[in-house]
C-alpha cells in the first residue's frame, strides 16, 4: 500500500531520550530499549501509541518498571500497540531477541564474517527494537554493548565512548553517549575484531578530533587513502561550509556485507569495504577518486542530514541531492572541475536521463511510496544535486551562501521539508522562488529546442528556446519549469561577444519561465556560434538548429570547458545515429570526417590537460545513442555504429595515437594524484583506439601493458580493452589475472565486471558458468552487483539479447534473492528501466520476464513495487 506526502501528520509521541543495552549473541541478541515517551503537544490526543517492528520477537514490555499484560497490548512481528499509554511523559522499557546471523537482508543488525553491523536507513532501527521508526522523532542515545571478548574485542557505537571494560564470562562492554539528538535511522553499532588506523583532525576552533578508520587485519595498509580523505574533507567544509566537526570521533568501519554504498550514522559512518580500501597494487584511478568522494559525501551528510535531517522520507532530496552538490563541489576544488562536471553529467544522463523517461520516472520529491528503498535514486540523488546548482546558478553565488548560512542556522537540529530549504534562499535573495519549486514536483526531463537567427542589417541574433516536460507516470500534463540557460555568444575570433539585449548588458544567466522564450541580442556584428546552457546549466534534454560547423568551431573555441567537450559530443552522437539509421535502412555509413579533427586535438602533443583530453576522446555511450533514438531501439544497431566511428577515427587517427601511446605510457612510480590519473587515462584513451575491432597491433600494445603493469589501473585497463574482443591475449590475461588476485574478493568482483561486461556472444553462458563458481556468494551484494548487476545494466547488447535469454537471466536472479536480499533484488531489476523504448520484439521479451517475476509468489514490497512500476 501506498504512503503519500499528503497523508502526513506528525507523531503523536515523541522519544526524547533511548537507552539501549545490546547483548550481542550471533543466533539471540537481546535489546533492551529504555525510552523516555511523551506526548507530543503537536499529535492527536487520547493516541495509541504504535511502534513499529520488522520480523521482531517480543521478550517483554514495561511501563515505569511495570510489565505489561497481554491484554494492554498488540504486538506482532511488524507493530507494537498500547492503546492506553499515560498521557504524560513515561519511561517505556522493551526487550526484543534478534537473531543477526540469519538476517541475509542486510537491514538492522547482522552478523558476517564473525562482526556485527548495523544498517538502519530508511527503516533499519526497526528490525532491532520496536520504535517510532521515522526520521522526525529525535532522541539522545546512549548505547551499552557487550559482547565475546575474544570475537567482538572492538564495540562501536554512535558518539563519544564513556566506559569499557570487562563484562565477565569473557565478556566486554563498551558504552556509548551521542550528546545530538538523532533519528532512530542514523544509529549505529559495529562489533568485531577489526585493525584500527588512526590520526588526529584540529577543528577551526582548536578542538582536536580522532579519526579513525576500522578494516579487517590485514589490510591496515589500504586504509590510509580514505583517512586522509576524511581529513581533506572535514578542512574544506570549513573553509567553503563554515561547517565544523562537532563530537570527540569521528569513525569510518569498511564491511564486507553491504547493501549499498556507505551511510552517515553519526560519529559512525560505515562504508562498503570498496569504497574505503585502496593501494597502488589493488585500486585504479577510479576507486580512489570514488573512495575520496564517498568518504566526502558521508562526511558532508554531517551537516546536511545529520544535525538537519528530513522530516519524512519523501523529503530524502533534503538530505540527499544537497550532499551530492557539496561532495561535487569538494572533487571540483580538490581535482580538475570542468572534468568533474563532465562527468557527472555523464554519469547524470546514463543513469537519471534514463531513469526520467522510462516507466520508474518520479519527481525529485515523491508524492507517494510503497517501498522507500527503491527511492534512493538518481532522480532523487543525481537531480536533486542539479537542482541546488541551479539554484546557485539562478540566485548568484553570494545568495546561495547567504541561504546555506541560514538554513544551518534556522534549522540546526531539526526535520525539515523542501519548503524549509528553499524558503531560507527566498529570503535572503528576495525572490520568489515559487516556480522554482516545480523542479521538485514535476517528473520527467524538460526538453529544450532552440533555434536561433541573425539579421546581418539590424545585427541582432535572436534565440528562440522553447521548453517542454514531457509526461511521465501519474503526470500527463507539465507546467513550464524556470530553466537557467547561461548563454555566450562566440565571434569568428573565438571570443565572447557582449551581451546586450534592449540597449543594455544582460545575462549571462537567463532563465527561461515560459513554454517558449525569445531574446534578442543586439549589436552582434557577425553571426556567432551560440554557446547554450554553458557548464550544463540545467538538467534539460536540449536541441538546436545549431549546425555541425557552428559546432565543430564551438568545440575548438568555446571558452567554457564544458561546452567545448559538449559541442564535439553533439557532432558525434548526430553522426552515430545517422550511422544508425543508414545501418537499419541498409545504406551505406556516413562519415564525419572532421570529427577526427576533434578527436586529433586530444591526442596532439600540444595538449596538457590530459583529463580533458580524455573526455573529449570518449565516444557518447552506446546508452546516450539509445536516449537520442529514444524508441523502437536496437542495441545490436547501436553497438554497431559505434564500433563503425571508434574504428574510423582508429583509423585515420593510427599514426598520432600510436605516437600519443608511446609519449604516455612511460611513466614514473605510481601516484593516485589527478594529474597522474589523467595521463594513464589519456594513454588508455588511446590504446582502446588503438586495439578497436581487435587490431592485431592495439591488441599487442594491451597485452604488453597488462603484463608489464606495476599498478592495478593499468592492468585492468588493458584487460578491459583485451576484452571486448574474443582473442588468446584475452583468454590468456583473464587467467593470469584470476591466478594473481583469486584471494581478493574485490579484485575478483573487477574481473567479475569485465567479464559480464564483455559485448560478446558468450558473455551471458559466462556470467552463469561463474555464478556457480566458489568466488560467488550470492549473498555477498558486491558479488551480485559485480556479476549480475553488471550484466544487467553495462552490458547493452548481451542483456538485451534479441532471444531474450539475457532479461530471463535477470529476472531469474532477482527471483532468487527476493527472499533473502529484497533491497538488492529490486537493484538488479533496475535493468529494465528503459525496457518500453526498445524496439517490438525485445519490448516483448522483457515485458513477459517482468511478467514472470510479478506473477511469482512471495514478492517482496522492494520487488513487487519495481515490476509494477515497470509494468505500468
Ligand atoms: N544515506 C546513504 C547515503 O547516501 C545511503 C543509504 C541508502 N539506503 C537505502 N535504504 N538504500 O550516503
Ligand atoms: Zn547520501
Amino acid at each position: 500500500q501506498l504512503v503519500r506526502l499528503a497523508d502526513y501528520r506528525p507523531s503523536d509521541f515523541l522519544i526524547d531520550t533511548v537507552d539501549l543495552d545490546v547483548n550481542l549473541d550471533p543466533h539471540a541478541t537481546r535489546v533492551t530499549a529504555r525510552l523516555k515517551v511523551r506526548p507530543n503537544p503537536e499529535g492527536r490526543e487520547n493516541a495509541a501509541l504504535a511502534l513499529d517492528g520488522d520480523e521482531l520477537k517480543l521478550v517483554s514490555v514495561a511501563i515505569d518498571g511495570a510489565e505489561l499484560e497481554a491484554d494492554a497490548i498488540e504486538v506482532s512481528p511488524e507493530r507494537l500497540s498500547i492503546a492506553n499509554p499515560p498521557r504524560g511523559p513515561f519511561e517505556l522499557t522493551i526487550v526484543t531477541k534478534i537473531d543477526p546471523t540469519a538476517n541475509t537482508r542486510l537491514m538492522g543488525l547482522y552478523r558476517s564474517n564473525a562482526s556485527y553491523t548495523t544498517q538502519c536507513e530508511a527503516e533499519g532501527f526497526r528490525r532491532i527494537t520496536y520504535f517510532l521508526d521515522r526520521p522526525d522523532v529525535l532522541a539522545v542515545y546512549t548505547t551499552r554493548i557487550e559482547g565475546p571478548t575474544d570475537e567482538t574485542p572492538l564495540l562501536l557505537s554512535n558518539g563519544n565512548l564513556m566506559e569499557t571494560g570487562p563484562a565477565g564470562r569473557g565478556r566486554s562492554y563498551a558504552v556509548w553517549h551521542d550528546p545530538h539528538p538523532k533519528p532512530s535511522y542514523l544509529f549505529a553499532l559495529v562489533a568485531g575484531d577489526l585493525a584500527k588506523v588512526s590520526d588526529t583532525f584540529v577543528t577551526l576552533s582548536g578542538r582536536t578530533v580522532a579519526v579513525e578508520v576500522f578494516v579487517e587485519h590485514g589490510k591496515e595498509d589500504r586504509a590510509p587513502y580514505a583517512l586522509d580523505a576524511i581529513k581533506r574533507s572535514m578542512r574544506w567544509d570549513e573553509e567553503v561550509f563554515g561547517r565544523e566537526y562537532d563530537l570527540d570521533v569521528f569513525m569510518v568501519v569498511a564491511v564486507s556485507h553491504f547493501n549499498m554504498g556507505a551511510m552517515e550514522n553519526k560519529g559512525l559512518n560505515v562504508f562498503n569495504d570498496k569504497y574505503v580500501l585502496a593501494s597502488p597494487e589493488t585500486a585504479t584511478d577510479g576507486d580512489y577518486a570514488n573512495i575520496e568522494a564517498i568518504i566526502a559525501h558521508e562526511y558532508f551528510h554531517n551537516w546536511t542530514g545529520n544535525r538537519i535531517t528530513c522530516r519524512d522520507w519523501f523529503q530524502l532530496c533534503l538530505k540527499e541531492g544537497l550532499t551530492v552538490f557539496r561532495d561535487q563541489e569538494f572533487t571540483s576544488d580538490t581535482r580538475s572541475r570542468p572534468v568533474k562536471r563532465i562527468q557527472d553529467v555523464r554519469a547524470l544522463r546514463a543513469a537519471q536521463f534514463a531513469e526520467d523517461s522510462g516507466p520508474l520516472a518520479h519527481p525529485v520529491r515523491p508524492q507517494a511510496y510503497a517501498e522507500i528503498n527503491n527511492f534512493y535514486t538518481p532522480t532523487v540523488y543525481e537531480k536533486g544535486a542539479e537542482v541546488i546548482r541551479m539554484l546557485k546558478v539562478l540566485i548568484g553565488p553570494e545568495a546561495f551562501k547567504a541561504g546555506m548560512d541560514l538554513y544551518f542556522d534556522r534549522h540546526d537540529g531539526q526535520a525539515c521539508t523542501i519548503e524549509q530549504f528553499i524558503a531560507c534562499f527566498a529570503e535572503v535573495s528576495g525572490r520568489d522562488l515559487g516556480q522554482f519549486m516545480l523542479w521538485y514536483h514535476q517528473a520527467g526531463t524538460p526538453e529544450v529546442t532552440i533555434r536561433t537567427a541573425y539579421d546581418a542589417a539590424a545585427k541582432t541574433f535572436t534565440v528562440t528556446a522553447a521548453q517542454r516536460v514531457p509526461a511521465t507516470p501519474g503526470q500527463p500534463t507539465k507546467q513550464p519549469a524556470v530553466v537557467p540557460m547561461v548563454t555566450g555568444l562566440v565571434g569568428p575570433d573565438g571570443a565572447d561577444m557582449p551581451l546586450v539585449i534592449a540597449g543594455a548588458p544582460a545575462g549571462p544567466v537567463f532563465a527561461l519561465t515560459e513554454a517558449e522564450t525569445t531574446l534578442v541580442f543586439e549589436q552582434v556584428p557577425v553571426r556567432p556560434a551560440a554557446s547554450l546552457f554553458r557548464n550544463f546549466s540545467a538538467p534539460v534534454k536540449l536541441s538546436t538548429d545549431l549546425t555541425d560547423d557552428d559546432l565543430l568551431f564551438l568545440a575548438k573555441s568555446d571558452s567554457d570547458p564544458f561546452n567545448r567537450w559538449q559541442a564535439g559530443q553533439t557532432v558525434a552522437l548526430r553522426n552515430l545515429v545517422a550511422r544508425v539509421d543508414a545501418q537499419r535502412a541498409g545504406a551505406p555509413a556516413p562519415e564525419e570526417p572532421r570529427l577526427a579533427e576533434a578527436v586529433a586535438r586530444a591526442f596532439d602533443p600540444s595538449e596538457t590537460d590530459h583529463a580533458f583530453a580524455a573526455q573529449v576522446a570518449a565516444l557518447p555511450s552506446e546508452g546516450d545513442v539509445a536516449r537520442e533514438i529514444g524508441e523502437d531501439v536496437d542495441p545490436d544497431a547501436i553497438h554497431a555504429a559505434r564500433a563503425a566511428l571508434k574504428l574510423d577515427l582508429a583509423r585515420r587517427l593510427a599514426g598520432p595515437l600510436a605516437a600519443a601511446f608511446e609519449r604516455l605510457v612511460d611513466e614514473g612510480p605510481y601516484s593516485p594524484d589527478a594529474a597522474s590519473a589523467s595521463r594513464r587515462a589519456l594513454k588508455i584513451s588511446a590504446l582502446d583506439y588503438l586495439a578497436a575491432g581487435g587490431a592485431p597491433d592495439g591488441v599487442a600494445r594491451a597485452k604488453a601493458l597488462y603484463d608489464g603493469a606495476t599498478n592495478m589501473t593499468d592492468r585492468i585497463m588493458a584487460l578491459q580493452v583485451l576484452s571486448l574482443s574474443a582473442s588468446d591475449a584475452r583468454d590468456a590475461a583473464l587467467a593470469d589475472f584470476h591466478d594473481r588476485y583469486k584471494s581478493d574478493p574485490l579484485l575478483i568482483d573487477k574481473w567479475f565486471l569485465i567479464q559480464a561486461s564483455a559485448p560478446l556472444p558468450d558473455t551471458l553462458d559466462r556470467v552463469r558458468a561463474l555464478m556457480t563458481t566458489p568466488a560467488f556468494d550470492i549473498r555477498n551484494p558486491n558479488r551480485v552487483r559485480s556479476l549480475v548487476g553488471a550484466f544487467g545494466s553495462g552490458n547493452p547488447t548481451q542483456f538485451n539479447r534479441a532471444d531474450g535469454l539475457g532479461y530471463a537471466f535477470v529476472a531469474e536472479v532477482a527471483r532468487e534473492l527476493n527472499g533473502t536480499n529484497p533491497q538488492v533484488a529490486a537493484r538488479l531489476l533496475g535493468a529494465f528501466k528503459t525496457w518500453r523504448a526498445l524496439e517490438p520484439v525485445r519490448r516483448g521479451k522483457a515485458e513477459a520476464a517482468l511478467r514472470a517475476v510479478a506473477a511469482a509468489p512471495g514478492l517482496s514490497p522492494d520487488v513487487g513495487d519495481i515490476v509494477r512500476r515497470a509494468l505500468g
